[in-house]
C-alpha cells in the first residue's frame, strides 16, 4: 500500500511537468521544469529508510560534499539539481561515494547519493 502511494505520487509528478532524470536500484529522481531540484520518490521499502538516512547525513556531516537536501513528511528527498560529470575527471574523495557526484548551480563538485 504504502509502495502504491509513492507510484501515485511519481504520476502526480510527472502531470506536473517533473520529469524522470534517473533510476537507482531504491530511488527515482524526477527532476523539476525548472530543472532547479530533483525530488527522489523511493521505489521499494530500503528507498524510505535511504531517504531518511540521506537527510540526517546532511543535516549531521560535512555538507561541503554534499548535495543540499530537504525531507518533506511523507519521507521524499528534494535535492539540488546535480550536473554529472565523467568519472574520469573525478578527484579521489568521490570513491567513498562511488563516484555519484556532479557539479550544483555553483560549479562545486559534491555528491548526490550519499544515503547508505
Ligand atoms: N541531485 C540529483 N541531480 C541530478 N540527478 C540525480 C540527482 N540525484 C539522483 N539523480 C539521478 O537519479 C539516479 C538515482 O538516484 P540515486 O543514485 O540517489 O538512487 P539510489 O536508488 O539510491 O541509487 P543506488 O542504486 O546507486 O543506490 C542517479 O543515478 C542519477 O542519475
Ligand atoms: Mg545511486
Amino acid at each position: 500500500m504504502i509502495m502504491q502511494n509513492f507510484s501515485d505520487i511519481a504520476n502526480r509528478l510527472k502531470d506536473n511537468g517533473y520529469s524522470l532524470v534517473g533510476t537507482g536500484t531504491k530511488r527515482a529522481a524526477y527532476v523539476s521544469p525548472c530543472k532547479k531540484h530533483v525530488i527522489k520518490v523511493p521505489i521499494d521499502p530500503i528507498g524510505i529508510m535511504e531517504n531518511f538516512h540521506e537527510h540526517m547525513r546532511y543535516k549531521k556531516g560535512d555538507r561541503s560534499k554534499l548535495a543540499k537536501c530537504m525531507l518533506t513528511p511523507n519521507s521524499l528527498i528534494i535535492m539540488e539539481y546535480i550536473q554529472i560529470v565523467p568519472n574520469y575527471l573525478l578527484p579521489e574523495w568521490c570513491e567513498e561515494f562511488d563516484n555519484q557526484v556532479g557539479l550544483n548551480k555553483k560549479g562545486v563538485l559534491v555528491a548526490y547519493d550519499y544515503g547508505c
